[in-house]
This record gives structure tokens, C-alpha cells and sequence, in this order.
């Protein structure tokens, strides 16, 4: 199956790029290993939540005013092709982004848009629930396992919607009324499928309960925004949200919260070189279990004014265990980050993984540069070695690329990080980020 980096780099909003010209998605990055960090990194708005947020502006006409967008990502630039094609007028600028979706000339959400990235089928729920009919290409996004969305399907069928497939499509159709409340239990916890739900049921007649409910704090934030929208929803960030259905929602502005999982990153690059480092709009009270394992590690994270400061309490971190979960459990996109931070621990540290199959796809990257990991069905050993050594490398999927990133800052002479395409799905500006408190590293 090809994977979305082998598939497909460009986009409406990238630079024209002739044959001569090589898109950016696929340079290199070179490191070269053992600078400690110092200095501050700003954290940016988390792309989890400002690609619903973008959805959400589909259940309006009026105009909707998001703060502390990454606009810069990828992802996001694939999102703003799709609410284009929708019919939105957008505009950014830094991290403002600007969505009326008043003049809506299409339901249809195509292939070649929808294939770069999993979070467009987010636009699905909203659409139906507001025009009473969409059609949307089944998604792509990283190739980490099946992914179905059997769960987002199933929800709006039992709202009433009358859903196909066909040709690679998801054609969906209201009931005359519109979407009726109902109860919705899921058989098992999924960030999107909560999400889609949760916005359909703000223009649903009636309520609507989701039970088995995913917690992660980019769905409240996405719930705080819909309410300041006019919708009726209580039980955020609980296993079971109520929705009130009400006629039509609001334009309103919002500041998108700050990215949990680039934080955790950039803790992790200070704990693992060494130095110290302050964080800069990040949020502690999102990242409990990823901080509770990084103290057993050997991480220290203090709050200093509404930043974070991270430095590492001894000289070579210690080996943890972690198993991957639903929030408030550790999150399944900090995983590739911790293990490139066990290669180099004393003593060994167990990771398994519970949310995706087909999830450690850095393995065998990671081994290629000296660490001793094992892979058993859906859980790895780490031994800690003692020091990696720079390799070529390459991963095809986000949070992969970005261990191998983590163990290229501490390795032995060079690394080079092939095909930065996923990275720029998800870092704004990591180069320049890590560059600015120390890292010997640059785009090639
Ligand atoms: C979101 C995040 C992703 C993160 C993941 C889990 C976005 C854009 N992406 O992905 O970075 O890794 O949450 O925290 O926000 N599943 C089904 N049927 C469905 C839907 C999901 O079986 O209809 C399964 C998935 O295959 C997976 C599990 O449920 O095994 C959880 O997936 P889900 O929480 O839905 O992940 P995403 O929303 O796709």
C-alpha cells in the first residue's frame, strides 16, 4: 500500500514548484549528534485540535477568528484546500486564521484532498448536519495500521443518516428534518469518531448522548469553542458528553490551545541532550502521564510563569516502562519519542502500544543507529545502549520521523532524516526551533 509520503507532496497553497525545483517535503535533515540545548522554544497551537476547530467553522455562517493557529503545517494547509474547495473564504496571517463558510458550493470532499490527510473527514459530520448531505472520499493520513471509520459511519447512521459506499466514497444523507439526537455508545474510544459526532449533534433535533467518549483535551477545547458557537454541551472531558441539538450556531473567536505532543517532543530533545530548557505557551496540566514517566526517567519539568523549564536530574536517563491509552493514559503520539529516549537509558524500558497496529514502524530506523530494540506483537524491549551512532534514515509516519530527529541530537556524528514531508505535517518550524537553543542541524 503506498503511504501518504510516497504519494504526494504538493498542494493548492505551496509555492509553484517546477521539475527543477525540489519540493521541500522531500529534503533532508542533517544533525550532527551531542549538543546539549539551552535557551527557549515556543510552543505552537496543537494541529490535533485547530483541524476540527476548522471543521467546526462548517456549522456556521458566520465568520469564526482562531489565535495561536500552526498555520505554517502542512496539515493545516491541506485543510484550508479543502474548506476551499468547500466554497470558504480563508485568510491567515502568523497564527490568525480567518473562516467564513457562508457560500458553501459543494458537499463534496475529493479524493486528491482528502487522501493527504485523516483529519479531513472531519468535515463530514458538520456538513450533514447543517446542508443534510455530504460526500466524503475515505481518508489517508500516516500509515500507522487500518484505521477504519466504521465508528464515525455507524453514529451519524443512528442519527438517522442513510450512509453508502461507494466508489472509495462515504455518501451520507439527513433525513428530511434534519439529524435526529440519539444515544451513541462506542465500542471503543476514538478521537475522530467523538469529534464528528460531537459537531453533528449541535445541529441534531434533540440530544444526543455520547457515551464511551473520548477525553482528550483537544475535544474539550473543540467543545469550548462549539459552545461558544451557541451549542448546548456538558461532560466535556468526561466519558460521556451531552448535546443539546439547537437551530443554528454563531460566528465566534477562539485561541487554539497549545500542542501537548509538540511539547512533550521538545521535553524529551532537553532530557535527552542535556542543558536546559524553557518552554514557551505551554500547558502542564494536558501532559500528567507523559510527565510522571519522564520524572522516572530522570526529567525534571517545573512551571515558571505559565512556562515550562525542563532539564534532566541526572547523568544518564533510567529505563521505563509505558504502555499506550487513551487520554488521560499516555499518549499513542508520544511513543516513538519516548522509545528513541530509552535507546540511550540505563537499564531497559518495556513500550506497548494499544491504539494502533503497525506503530513502530522507527524500530528498525532506531536499530540502524545502534539501539537494541525488540519487537514482540504489539510491545518492544529497549536496552539501553551506550550511545547511538549518525545513520542515513528515513520514517513514514509523523511522530517516527520525529524519534529519529531525538536520535540524531544525541548521536555520534551525522544523521540524516530523509523525506522531511511528515515532519512538516506536524512541526512548525522545527529546524529553526531546535537550531535556535543549540542543535547543530539544517535542512538539506
Ligand atoms: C487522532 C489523532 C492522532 C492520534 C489518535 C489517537 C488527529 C488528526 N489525529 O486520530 O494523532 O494518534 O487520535 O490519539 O486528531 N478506530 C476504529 N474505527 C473508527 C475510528 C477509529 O476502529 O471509526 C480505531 C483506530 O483504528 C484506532 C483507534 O480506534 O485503532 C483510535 O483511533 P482514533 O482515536 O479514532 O484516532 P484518530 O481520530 O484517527
Amino acid at each position: 500500500m503506498p503511504t501518504e509520503a510516497e504519494n504526494t507532496w504538493d498542494n493548492a497553497e505551496s509555492p509553484s514548484q517546477s521539475s527543477s525545483t525540489k519540493p521541500s517535503g522531500l529534503d533532508k535533515i542533517k544533525i550532527i549528534g551531542g549538543n546539549p540545548l539551552y535557551g527557549t522554544i515556543p510552543i505552537s497551537g496543537a494541529k490535533n485540535c485547530a483541524l476540527k476547530l476548522m471543521c467546526a467553522s462548517l456549522l456556521t455562517g458566520e465568520t469564526m477568528y482562531f489565535e495561536n493557529s500552526p498555520n505554517s503545517l502542512r496539515d493545516m494547509n491541506s485543510q484550508r484546500e479543502l474548506l476551499r474547495y468547500l466554497g470558504c473564504k480563508i485568510e491567515h496571517e502568523g497564527a490568525a486564521l480567518t473562516i467564513n463558510a457562508d457560500n458553501i458550493e459543494t458537499y463534496t470532499a475529493p479524493y486528491d484532498i482528502v487522501r493527504k490527510m485523516r483529519g479531513s473527514i472531519l468535515v463530514l459530520g458538520p456538513l450533514l448536519a447543517r446542508f443534510g448531505e455530504a460526500k466524503v472520499s475515505l481518508p489517508g493520513g500516516c500509515a500507522i495500521g487500518t484505521r477504519p471509520v466504521d465508528m464515525h459511519i455507524n453514529g451519524l447512521e443512528e442519527m438517522g443518516a442513510t450512509i453508502t459506499l461507494d466508489e472509495g466514497y462515504i455518501n451520507a444523507k439527513a433525513p428530511a428534518g434534519g439529524l435526529q439526537g440519539a444515544k451513541i455508545l462506542f465500542p471503543k474510544v476514538s478521537v475522530g469518531a467523538t469529534e464528528n459526532l460531537l459537531m453533528a449533534a449541535t445541529l441534531a433535533n434533540g440530544t444526543s448522548t455520547l457515551a464511551n467518549a473520548a477525553r482528550e483535551p483537544e475535544i474539550v477545547d473543540l467543545g469550548q469553542c462549539l459552545i461558544k458557537m451557541g451549542a448546548k454541551i456538558t461532560g466535556l472531558g468526561t466519558d460521556t458528553i451531552r448535546v443539546e441539538g439547537v437551530k443554528a450556531l454563531n460566528g465566534t473567536q477562539h485561541s487554539v490551545i497549545p500542542d501537548r505532543i509538540e511539547t512533550g517532543t521538545y521535553i524529551i530533545a532537553a532530557g535527552m541532550t542535556g542543558g536546559t530548557v524553557t518552554l514557551k505557551n505551554a500547558r502542564i496540566d494536558t501532559l500528567s502521564s507523559v510527565l510522571g514517566h519522564l520524572s522516572q526517567a530522570g526529567i525534571e519539568v517545573t512551571q515558571n510563569n505559565g512556562d515550562l523549564v525542563v532539564s534532566r536530574e541526572i547523568e544518564r536517563l533510567r529505563g521505563v516502562d509505558i504502555m499506550t491509552e487513551p487520554y488521560p493514559g499516555f499518549p499513542t503520539d508520544m511513543q516513538a519519542q519516548f522509545m528513541a529516549m530509552l535507546t540511550g537509558a540505563d537499564g531497559a524500558g518495556m513500550v506497548t502500544e494499544t491504539i494502533f497496529e503497525n506503530r513502530f514502524m522507527h524500530v528498525p530506523e532506531l536499530n540502524r543507529m545502534g539501539a537494541d530494540i525488540t519487537v514482540q506483537g504489539n510491545s518492544a524491549i529497549v536496552r539501553g545502549v551506550n550511545g547511538l551512532k549518525g545513520a542515513e534514515v528515513m520514517a513514514t509516519d509523523l511522530r517516527a520521523s520525529v524519534s529519529l530527529v531525538l536520535a540524531g541530537l544525541v548521536a555520534k556524528g551525522e544523521t540524516t532524516v530523509n523525506r522531511i514531508y511528515h515532519l512538516e505535517r506536524g512541526y512548525e518550524d522545527i529546524v529553526g526551533k531546535l537550531g535556535r537553543v543549540g542543535a547543530n542541524v539544517r535542512k538539506a
